[in-house]
């Protein structure tokens, strides 16, 4: 049987084994996938091993996103951009492709799913890692009308400015301290930072959402995040966290795998109702 498998460390939270076996059920594609703990040191060698003893393809979690891009023959424009790979997949000849489907996961979750559109939207961005790189590029060809990217150090905010500057999008584009933000409203604010890892909240000023605002964290969790909470306190009213995300770069994987778009909606529910 045709053999997937997600690398990460640590892994036994990982939903995806649970997601792509629901795939491979509503598809009807035969395969099996499995949540591989790789040493902290040794992405290289565990991947390796994988490939090697048969393996058709594979996701990679915290903290092996950059070992995976470093791991593979060919990087698609967007894994390349985004600086990090969490698909992973072998061809005939042998070769290893590396993708990133998280920023895909992300519009098409807020496009799709929850049906907003982003076209012609003005967009806040926060944070400067890993998170809010891969989302960049797909937010940009969703065709928003201005892309703010706002962070605690305003440098790293900058230099994403710069590194996506050849992405060809009308749109216009700048980086913003949090103090830079006053006075400013935005249709979409999407909490990439990692603070709600840690409870906390990136120190925004007041009036950055209006009624019809919507605010997404790329986190989630059982109970709204800090960061949904100050929205809704702040009058949004589409708050959304970032589970439909990680359903939907699964999506993605799963069709760059197995060419079929698998449905989402149900193991949406399913999900939420085990959190
Ligand atoms: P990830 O891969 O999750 O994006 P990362 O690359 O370590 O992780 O990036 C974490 C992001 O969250 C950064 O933008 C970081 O801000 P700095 O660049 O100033 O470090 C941001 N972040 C982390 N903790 C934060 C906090 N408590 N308040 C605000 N921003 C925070």
């Amino acid at each position: 049987m045709d053999q997937y498998a997600v690398f990460g460390h640590p892994i036994a939270h990982s939903r995806s084994p649970e997601i792509h076996a629901w795939f491979a059920a509503q598809t009807h594609q035969d395969l099996e996938y499995r949540a591989i703990l790789a040493p902290l040191d040794d992405f290289e060698g565990c991947a390796r091993a994988f490939f090697a003893a048969g393996g058709c393809g594979a996701n990679v979690t915290v903290p092996f996103k950059l070992d995976a891009l470093v791991f593979c023959d060919q990087l698609s424009q967007r894994a390349r951009l985004a600086g990090a790979v969490n698909t992973l997949w072998k061809d005939a000849q042998g070769q290893i492709h590396g993708d990133n489907t998280d920023g895909i996961g992300l519009v098409r979750d807020i496009t799709q799913q929850l049906g907003v559109s982003l076209a012609g939207k003005k967009v806040l961005l926060l944070g400067a890692g890993g998170a809010a790189r891969g989302a960049i590029e797909p937010l940009l060809k969703a065709g928003v009308r201005h892309l703010t990217i706002a962070n605690r150090t305003l440098s790293k905010a900058q230099q994403l400015i710069t590194l996506f500057h050849g992405v060809e999008s009308p749109a216009g584009r700048q980086a913003c301290s949090w103090e830079g933000l006053a006075g400013e409203q935005f249709d979409l604010v999407v909490n990439a930072t990692s603070a709600s890892l840690q409870g906390e909240l990136p120190p925004l000023p007041e009036g950055l959402l209006g009624p019809q605002s919507m605010a997404y964290d790329m986190m989630y969790a059982a109970q709204p995040t800090p960061f949904m909470r100050w929205a809704q306190q702040q009058g949004a009213t589409r708050v959304a966290d970032g589970l439909g995300m990680l359903i939907e770069q699964a999506a993605e994987a799963f069709f760059l795998w197995r060419g079929v778009r698998p449905p989402t909606a149900e193991i949406r529910s399913l999900l939420r109702r085990q959190l």
